[in-house]
């Protein structure tokens, strides 16, 4: 008879989907392991993405704000300076407490943690290989949680330090003089708003004639507005070739278009799975043509007691859907109901304004040939907005024109992130527009520009 297994769970990737059904497994009796590469728990997410991100995407706001824009509210300066080591090392704080935090959870939840690179070796056991050592872990289930890369383009060399990724871009070590970014999507627009407030030219450099693939066109084109505005600029429509380190200056070379010279270059043209080295093919995993490993509804490979969450599978790259992925997985196994809504997963730019969506945008609609109503209502008339000195942007519900269900939520304005969970809590309840209009919301909020927004479906907004 076989010797039973070390684990009953060993979870591969602690980033936010690998590390939250670590816990939520444990919580749940199993006896879970977790490998990581990495000596810091937390994945991208919290070491070189989200959370770093977050943190200087505020820093450089308040920046911003000092540097102009406080006048309005009767708050006069002296020389204002940036301290950027400073901004770095709080930035850097803000990521070792919480990745600390992390690992008093894992000790909380005695889960037994491997450092290393993980392969899946066969059925149930994987080899964890560190500079140290090579050890064998044993477990009834494996659930593969590696998350994703920056990907590549083809032409552009990156040398880690002038030609980088958002992990370099998270990290400059002083302001760029002429940042060239190509890609306007997520990172592309979060980390090119970063050096724009801190006072470095950003081009911004996007195959497609728009920005922020993805998300609804009347609000990425207001966004796009709202952008160059703050002083980016956009090379929409152009298609980036080849990048390249000329003495110290970087040439980036852009089809038939003129080719762009800055100091550094940021490449965010999107992520890839990460599943090199796992050892898939010992269990006879096959990836799909995006590279991702194909599951079903449970999240199970095919391969024998091997599950899979995440970036590495399909859906949108977000954490919060990751973990989602990872708590519906587990308590799946453990003979629970777990259960991912995808129809109800926010996504948010954190950019200022932020802009916010959940559910089908109105394209989306549109393409698909559902009859829908919508209501629009502008931050401009919700008093918390004038108030706060952000009247910018607009919510926009849409509603099925038959049944009134909310089908989609759009927000762009302030703290449009915050805002989102209210629209994603009413989706998750199968709400109507009707549902959200009769809600009473506080006043004055910004929320409330929800409710009117909801209640313009029905042509009944109060204060448009
Ligand atoms: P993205 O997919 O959002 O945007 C990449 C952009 O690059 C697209 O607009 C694409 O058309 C463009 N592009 C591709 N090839 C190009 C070329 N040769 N020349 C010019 N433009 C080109 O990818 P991004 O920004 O790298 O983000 C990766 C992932 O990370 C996203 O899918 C997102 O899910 C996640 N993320 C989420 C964040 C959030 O939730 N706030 C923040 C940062 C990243």
């Amino acid at each position: 008879m076989a010797p039973r297994p070390q684990h009953d769970l060993v979870v591969i990737g602690a980033g936010p989907g690998g590390y939250v059904a670590a816990i939520r497994a444990a919580q749940l009796g199993l006896n879970v392991a977790c490998v990581e590469r990495e000596p810091v728990l937390g994945g991208t997410c919290l070491r070189v993405g989200c959370i770093p991100s977050k943190a200087l995407l505020e820093s450089s706001e308040l920046y911003a704000s000092c540097r102009g824009g406080l006048e309005a509210h009767g708050i006069r300066l002296g020389a204002v300076t940036l301290d950027l080591p400073a901004m770095l090392r709080r930035k850097d704080e803000t990521v070792s407490g919480l990745t600390r935090g992390i690992d008093g959870l894992f000790r909380k939840h005695r889960i037994t943690r491997y450092t290393g690179q993980a392969r899946i070796a066969g059925p149930r056991q994987v080899t964890v290989e560190s500079e140290k050592e090579t050890v064998g872990v044993t477990a009834r289930r494996i659930l593969i949680a590696t998350g994703s890369a920056s990907a590549a383009l083809p032409g552009v060399a990156l040398d880690g330090d002038r030609i980088g990724t958002s992990t370099e871009a998270l990290s400059y070590p002083d302001v760029p003089e002429h940042l060239v970014v190509i890609g306007a999507g997520y990172i592309g627009l979060e980390l090119g708003s970063v050096w724009r407030r801190l006072g470095a030219r950003v081009t911004v450099v996007e195959y497609l004639d728009r920005i922020l693939p993805g998300v609804d066109a009347e609000i990425a084109a207001e966004a796009r507005r709202s952008f160059e505005r703050q002083g980016l600029e956009f090379h929409l429509g152009t298609g980036v070739t080849g990048a390249r380190v000329e003495g110290d200056r970087c040439v980036v070379e852009c089809g038939d278009a003129k080719p762009l010279h800055g100091d550094r270059v940021l490449v965010a043209v999107g992520r890839r799975p990460m599943t090199e080295g796992l050892g898939l093919d010992a269990v006879g995993i096959t990836l799909d043509a995006q590279g991702r490993i194909p599951v079903d509804e449970r999240f199970a490979t095919g391969a024998d007691s091997v599950f899979a969450i995440g970036d590495v599978i399909r859906g949108p790259m977000l954490a919060h859907k990751a973990q989602e992925e990872g708590i519906a997985c587990v308590e799946t196994l453990a003979g629970g109901a777990g259960h991912v809504n995808y129809d109800a997963i926010p996504s948010v730019v954190y950019t200022a304004p932020e802009i916010a969506s959940v559910g089908r945008s109105e394209d989306e609609l549109q393409r698909a040939d559902v009859e829908y109503r919508r209501g629009v209502f502008p931050f401009a008339a919700n008093g918390r907005a004038r108030a706060l000195g952000h009247p910018e942007g607009r919510v926009k519900v849409l509603a099925d024109k038959k049944t009134d269900r909310v089908l989609g939520v759009h927000i762009i304005g302030p703290r449009a992130g915050d805002l989102i969970a209210e629209a994603t809590a009413a989706m998750e309840f199968g709400a109507s527009s009707e549902d959200i209009a009769r809600t009473c919301h506080a006043h004055p909020t910004l929320a409330e520009a929800l409710r009117e927004a909801a209640l313009a479906v029905d042509g009944r907004a109060i204060h448009v």
